[in-house]
C-alpha cells in the first residue's frame, strides 16, 4: 500500500447531518416531511441526485431550471453549517492516523463526491494532511463509477492496485472495486459487507514499522 484515498461525509467528518437539516428545511418548504431513513438515500449521493429523490419522495415535478435553484438554495443553507464546523469535529482518530500516514511516507488524497470538499476540510484545519484531492469538483461521474477514486491516485502518482480506500457508503465501496482498489469500510460491517476490511473508527487503525494495522491484522 503506497497511498490511501479517503471518502469525506461519514469518514473523515459527519456532514450527513447537515446536509439532513439542508435538504428538511427545502422539504418543510414545499410542504413534504423528509426522515432521517429518507436520508439514509442521499448518503455518497451527487447534490442533484439527491434532489431528486428528495423530489421524489414529495411527490414533486420541477423543471430542470427549478430544480437548479432549489439545490442552489440547498447549497446555501447546508454552506450555513459547514461555515459554522470546527476542528473538534473531525471524527476522532482521523487526525492522529493521517500524521500516522505521513510518517510512514505513505500518500493521502480526498475523494469524495462533494463540491464543498476544500472548504469543508479548510473549515476543520486539515486541508495541509491532504496530498491530492479528488471531489465535485474535478471529476462528473458519481459512485459507484470508480473516477473520483481513480482520479485520486491519478492526481498522487499511483497505480490503482497500489491505493486502499476508506468509505462509508456501499455506493463507494463498489467504485473502489470497480476501479481495482481494495476497500476499508467505515461503520456497520452488515451494511458495508462488501468492503474488504471493516473499522468502526479511525482508532481501530494504526501504522507500525510502516505497515497498516486493522485491529492488529497487518496489511
Ligand atoms: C457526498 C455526500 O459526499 O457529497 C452526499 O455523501 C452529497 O450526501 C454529495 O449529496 C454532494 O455534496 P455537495 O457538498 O457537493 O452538495
Ligand atoms: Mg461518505
Amino acid at each position: 500500500m503506497k497511498g490511501c484515498i479517503f471518502d469525506l461525509d461519514g469518514v473523515i467528518v459527519d456532514t450527513a447531518k447537515y446536509h439532513y437539516l439542508a435538504w428538511k428545511k427545502i422539504a418543510d418548504e414545499f410542504g413534504f416531511e423528509f426522515t432521517l431513513k429518507d436520508n439514509e438515500r442521499l448518503k455518497g449521493v451527487s447534490r442533484m441526485a439527491s434532489l431528486d429523490i428528495l423530489l421524489s419522495i414529495g411527490g414533486i415535478t420541477l423543471s430542470e431550471e427549478e430544480k437548479l435553484k432549489v439545490a442552489d438554495r440547498k447549497n446555501k443553507i447546508y454552506l450555513e453549517y459547514i461555515l459554522k464546523m470546527t476542528p473538534e469535529e473531525v471524527l476522532p482518530g482521523v487526525k492522529e492516523f493521517l500524521t500516522a500516514l505521513h510518517g510512514a511516507g505513505v500518500k493521502v488524497s480526498l475523494g469524495s463526491a462533494s463540491k464543498n470538499a476544500k472548504t469543508i476540510l479548510r473549515q476543520v484545519g486539515i486541508e495541509e494532511l491532504f496530498d491530492a484531492i479528488a471531489d465535485g469538483t474535478n471529476v462528473s461521474k458519481a459512485k459507484p463509477d470508480p473516477e473520483v477514486f481513480l482520479k485520486g491516485a491519478e492526481l498522487l502518482g499511483l497505480a490503482p492496485a497500489d491505493c486502499l480506500v476508506f468509505e462509508d457508503a456501499v455506493a463507494g465501496v463498489e467504485a473502489a472495486h470497480r476501479g481495482g482498489m481494495k476497500c476499508v469500510g467505515v461503520g456497520d460491517p452488515e451494511v458495508l459487507s462488501e468492503a474488504d476490511y471493516h473499522i468502526g473508527g479511525f482508532e481501530d487503525l494504526k501504522m507500525e514499522d510502516g505497515k497498516l494495522k486493522i485491529k492488529n491484522v497487518t496489511i
